[in-house]
């Protein structure tokens, strides 16, 4: 290779790693292989030369242009790397800092307390199950052993709707989530862990009743489930949810026709000041039972190979005692100022340990 040759190579190259960016980069392509860059005017001048020197001089270009053409090449992927290991150095995330505070768009307090109550049995294996808020008569009624004529349907202010089938069986908005308990045993074959979070409706309107108001339904069937199951579950959720290890749980015999043994759950509570956990008085939280041999029955469930319980709770009620919240009405008026003061923070996650 002639001299001018050598230290064009050895111009290119020094400047190539003298580069710091892409910008300085390109320049340097064009330098040499753009349109007046030094290596193409080379290439051009060769026409002037004689057919004997004009073939050993366009070897040795042809030769050098590849080397060129190849250590540009090189140089523009060791920046590009540079410049991409740069970029996520200074955007580096540590997620283990805490979320900053919110400053607009808080999370509602029915919709938080099911995001912790999803949570909390999803650590469990729980998995969330949906139904529709307009059920047939037989789902949350006759499936669930309420036949026609029980009082338990008059205890429930049912709203009816039109019948929508031809046996003239009204559809009803449901008045508990227990109708997906049905659902679920109907969809897919035991064994099932649910939970149901979602709306529910009664025709009942006062300082601690809403007409549309949201319940959580749990479903478990297994084989040689029992009332142990039940009861170690419930108090591991309660205590997990209000954030009090030593929270006083308590099982008291009562009714619905859909579990046999049925159990009202009550927690620890001072009425006076209402301090959860504290105190000597009792404070009904959620019904449950074992699942009703003809509920599993009825949903094609051999009752003698399969058992399980199911519970269901209040949504409000939980987070009206959790956050000190006396009264219902707040929680559908969209006040600003009372969402602001019990909303909380979307970037933060719904946590186990987040307590009172
Ligand atoms: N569905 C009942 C209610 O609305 C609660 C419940 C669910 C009780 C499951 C037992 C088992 O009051």
């Amino acid at each position: 290779m002639t001299d001018d040759l050598a230290s064009l190579e050895a111009e290119t190259v020094a400047a190539l790693s003298a580069a710091g960016d892409l910008r300085a980069w390109d320049a340097i392509r064009v330098g040499v292989l753009g349109k007046s860059g030094r290596l193409t005017l080379l290439l051009k001048a060769l026409g002037a030369l004689a057919p004997e020197a004009r073939r050993a001089r366009g070897e040795a270009l042809n030769v050098l242009r590849d080397r060129l053409a190849a250590a540009i090449e090189a140089r523009r992927l060791a920046l590009e790397a540079d410049a991409l290991a740069a970029r996520l150095a200074g955007e580096r995330i540590d997620i283990t800092l805490p979320p900053p505070p919110a400053t607009e768009g808080l999370i509602h307090p029915i919709s938080r307390a099911m995001e912790e109550i999803v949570a909390i049995f999803g650590a469990m294996g729980f998995t969330v199950a949906e139904g529709p808020d307009i059920e047939t008569d037989w789902h949350n009624f006759g499936a669930l052993n309420i036949p026609a004529h029980h009082p338990a349907r008059a205890d429930l202010d049912t709203f009816y709707l039109p019948p929508a089938e031809a046996d003239g069986a009204p559809l009803v908005l449901r008045t508990h989530t227990s109708p997906v308990q049905v659902r679920s045993m109907l969809s897919a074959p035991p064994p099932i862990r649910v939970i149901v979070p979602g709306r529910t409706y009664r025709a009942d309107h006062d300082a601690t009743h809403s007409p549309m108001f949201h319940q959580c339904e749990g479903l478990v069937i297994g084989q040689g489930i029992t009332l142990g199951h039940l009861k170690g579950c419930l108090i591991d959720f309660l205590r997990a949810f209000f954030a009090l290890p030593d929270l006083p749980v308590r099982f008291r015999s009562s009714y619905f026709p859909f579990t046999e043994p049925s159990m009202e759950v009550d927690i620890g509570w001072d009425r006076k000041s209402g301090e959860i956990g504290g105190g000597k008085d009792w404070l009904e939280i959620l019904g449950s039972g074992m699942v009703h041999p003809k509920v599993l029955a009825n949903c094609g469930i051999d009752p003698r190979e399969w058992q399980g319980f199911a519970f269901g709770m209040g949504i409000e009620r939980v987070a009206m005692l959790k956050h000190g919240i006396t009264d219902l009405r707040p929680f559908y008026e969209s006040d600003l100022r009372w969402l602001r003061h019990y909303g909380s923070n979307p970037l933060a996650p719904a946590m186990l340990h987040e307590g009172l």
